[in-house]
């Protein structure tokens, strides 16, 4: 493997910030499409097509035509999240920049890095006997939405022996895993208006109400302090991992006070005490507040009360919950919980439902086997915290979706100083590589 050349490919496709939730990077969403489709047509692919433009495209591509050998959909994304906050990052988030063995940079493991792996893998094999159809995405980090549709209209394209998806991590270093479950997400604006305008807080503070006092309570309202969300029937539908999983879970490489003290780094965990902390993760819902807007927040100091706050909060959801039912027990929620004096509304930006993946179909073994000759352990069946929205949907021609990842889970994904091990970046080539030969052999 040429990895100085491997890693200066990998390190153009990481300078492009396209941050797909913020308008201003429209221009290098496409530059990103572009280089993912320019990697398909060296791949030899017989068409590559920009698909629902209008946002960020989803790049499709047709692989070349191998008679009677068995089709594989590889899905990814080329979208990143927002890099802020930038002063935390110890170089740029779109400058790459290896250190320790590591590539930092937006999108090295989520999911950039990842894509690079499963279309190197295709070169690194020789081109395999192997029907490879693309579908690789600009918005998955806002939702998906166009790709939904798309394949609402057009369900023919995820039509495959398999589904490969490389969008995750191992479960613990050396310990390569598959996903049987998704957590849904479900993205929310939660706004409160308290008067016609803001006011003068010394000729009307003592009398007049508050947005941000009445939205902070409201907040409050909405998840106790013991990790409780009270929303009336959001828990009615959450169905307990079973005994297998929960058996699985307790062998893992995973211990709790680690996870504090060297992954999350703070003083103490939150949440459901009474649900282990991989329970918490992985199979309950939670509610989060990603950031509250509105009144003063420049430099300085301005004494005013203001009559608009808003908050972006997201639930994850887990199965059996579902997308819609919980957007209706949110938006009754917060009508229940807000006082009469103001007025309170939600508007949902987008979401997803839980996926659930059985993973018994053969090419599971195929994976399995790909892991262990490369890195010298199988996969593990675990579930993610984490969402993919269009998920359920790519399992719905009743393809195997394989959901794995070459990423670990210090990786730091959405957060500053995101990174990607090299060894795991080699190594990922060579077990996607492995895994095409292993299925190409089926033909
Ligand atoms: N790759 C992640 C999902 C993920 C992360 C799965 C970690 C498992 C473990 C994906 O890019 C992601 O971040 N998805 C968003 C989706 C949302 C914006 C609709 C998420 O989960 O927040
Ligand atoms: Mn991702
Ligand atoms: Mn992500």
């Amino acid at each position: 493997m040429d990895t100085d050349r491997l890693l200066q490919q990998l390190t153009d496709f990481l300078r492009i910030p396209s941050v797909s939730t913020l308008p201003a990077h429209s221009v290098d969403c496409r530059a990103a499409a572009e280089w993912v489709a320019a990697e398909l047509r060296r791949l030899g692919c017989r068409e590559v097509q920009f698909l629902a433009s209008g946002t960020h495209p989803v790049v499709w591509g047709v692989g070349p035509e191998v008679p009677g050998a068995p089709t594989l959909l590889l899905y990814g994304h080329y979208d990143v999240q927002p890099p802020d906050p930038l002063d935390e990052w110890t170089t740029p988030p779109f400058q790459p920049s290896v250190r320790d063995g590591r590539l930092f940079a937006r999108g090295a493991a989520d999911d950039k890095g990842q894509v690079f792996c499963l279309l190197k893998a295709i070169e690194a094999a020789g081109r395999p006997p192997v029907n490879f159809r693309f579908l690789i995405e600009g918005e998955e980090e806002y939702g998906s939405r166009v790709l939904f549709d798309l394949l609402r209209r057009e369900p023919e394209r995820t039509r495959a022996d398999a589904v490969l998806i490389a969008d995750m991590a191992y479960v613990a270093p050396g310990w390569p895993a598959v996903y049987t479950g998704l957590r849904g997400l479900c993205y929310a604006e939660i706004t409160v208006r308290s008067a016609k305008s803001d006011l003068h807080s010394g000729e009307f503070g003592g009398a007049a109400p508050n947005a941000h006092e009445e939205l902070l309570r409201l907040l409050g309202r909405l998840k106790g302090p013991d990790g409780k969300i009270n929303i009336p029937g959001l828990y009615a539908a959450v169905k307990r991992p079973t005994r297998t999983e929960l058996t699985t879970w307790r062998g893992l490489p995973f211990s709790e006070t680690q996870f504090l003290k060297q992954r999350v780094q703070a003083k103490a965990l939150a949440g459901l005490k009474q649900y282990s902390v991989l329970e918490r993760l992985w199979a309950l819902p939670t509610f989060e507040i990603h950031g509250v807007l509105g009144g003063f927040t420049g430099e300085g100091a301005k004494t005013v009360i203001p009559a608009e706050a808003t908050a972006k909060v997201s639930l994850r959801l887990v199965p059996n919950q579902k997308l819609k039912t919980v957007e209706r027990q949110l938006a009754a929620a917060v009508k229940r919980l807000a006082p009469r004096h103001v007025q309170a509304s939600v508007r949902f930006l987008h979401g997803a439902d839980p996926a659930v993946v059985p993973v018994d179909h053969p090419v599971f073994r195929l994976l399995d086997r790909a892991f262990r000759e490369v890195v010298g352990r199988g996969t593990v069946a675990v579930r993610a915290g984490g969402s993919i929205p269009v998920v359920p949907a790519l399992g719905k021609s009743g393809a195997p979706v394989v959901l794995t990842g070459i990423g670990l889970p210090d990786d730091r994904l959405h957060a500053p100083n995101e990174k990607l091990d090299l060894k795991q970046l080699w190594d990922g080539i060579k077990v996607f590589r492995r895994f095409y030969e292993l299925l190409g052999a089926k033909a």
